[in-house]
């Protein structure tokens, strides 16, 4: 199996440059040309070079970790969000389809509004309520039309490698002594290395289970008590760093006003993938608590 990876330095990028070593002949692509084998293009926003690049690779698989992520940013910046989003994993699409090829890609919680207390299905209605959530949405439509797609919906991704919101908050408590986190929006802290081994073992099933899955870790929380666990957690895993907060109050989304609007329900009901797949998705806190580990030997 050949297999081509966009996005190869991202959080799930990094991981999946491991993950999918397994399954064949892995060609893994940067943003910078000049850092390819061969040049190859990686550039989201060249969409010709892009089409190119599969055409001359002739990939099995295509697996597109690259993305515009930056939430608040893409509200100042659509156009080039939707190139990124939408029409890139479109053109990345169509050639996989001209090829035969599976096309795997990554979404988010984001295409939904928030609304609600129950866990997302992958048929629930969507209503994103950012530019980045819609410019998802739409590249999902676009990827979709590739009928050999795996669409994965995700949330609260984080990495050892790279920045995180638990290490944000780390930083923060080793810096002031009262910090106030958002306790209104919930969900589930998911790790790069859980989303790139799902979709090692997805692909490895060889089954034409094409479709939108929801794949995040079991379990859920808010951002408040997602940073308690991380501070509580950090006294074992790295007893070297001395915290200085004292005091952590839970606001609402309404006291941190951000250019992007957050859904407040991000839960993801991942029965399907598990179902599907035959996989086992880990409470959130057991991979949390693996990375500020792997954070201690950095
Ligand atoms: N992070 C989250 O909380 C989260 C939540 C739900 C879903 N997701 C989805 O999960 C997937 C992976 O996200 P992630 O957390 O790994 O994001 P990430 O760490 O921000 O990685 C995204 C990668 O895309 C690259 N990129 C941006 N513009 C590009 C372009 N024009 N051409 C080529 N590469 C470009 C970035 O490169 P630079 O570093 O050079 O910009 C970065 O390496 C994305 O589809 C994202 O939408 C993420």
């Amino acid at each position: 199996m050949k297999v081509l990876l966009l996005g190869r330095e991202g959080q799930v990028g990094w991981e999946l440059q491991r993950s999918l070593q397994p399954l064949g002949e892995l060609i893994a692509l940067g943003r910078n040309s000049a850092d390819n084998v061969d040049g190859l293009c990686g550039d989201l926003t060249q969409l010709e070079p892009l089409a190119q690049t599969v055409r001359s690779v002739r990939p099995d698989v295509i697996v597109n970790a690259a993305a515009y992520t930056a939430v608040d940013r893409a509200e100042s910046e659509p156009e080039l969000a939707h190139i990124i989003n939408t029409l890139a994993p479109g053109v990345l699409a169509q050639e996989a389809q001209k090829l035969g090829a599976w096309m795997v890609h990554y979404s988010t919680d984001y295409v939904f509004d928030g609304t609600g207390q129950r866990p997302w299905r992958e048929d629930d209605g969507t209503g994103p309520l950012s530019v980045y959530g819609r410019t998802k949405l739409e590249g999902e439509k676009a990827v979709a039309l590739c009928a050999r797609h795996l669409i994965f919906r995700t949330s609260w991704v984080y990495g050892a490698r790279g920045g995180n919101f638990a290490k944000t908050m780390l930083r923060l408590a080793t810096q002031r002594e009262s910090l106030q986190v958002i306790d209104d929006q919930r969900g589930a802290p998911t790790g790069a290395d859980l989303l790139a081994d799902c979709t090692a073992h997805a692909l490895s099933a060889r089954a034409p289970f094409a479709g939108v899955y929801h794949l995040a870790a079991a379990g859920e929380t808010s951002w408040f008590d997602y940073a308690n666990y991380v501070f509580s957690q950090v006294q074992t895993a790295r007893p070297a760093m001395k915290l200085i907060v004292k005091d952590v109050q839970p606001i609402p989304t309404s006291a941190y006003p951000t250019a992007a609007a957050r859904p407040l329900n991000s839960r993801l009901n991942t029965s399907k993938l598990q179902a599907t797949f035959g996989l086992h998705l880990p409470d959130w806190r057991i991979g949390v608590a693996r990375m500020l580990k792997e954070m201690n030997h950095e």
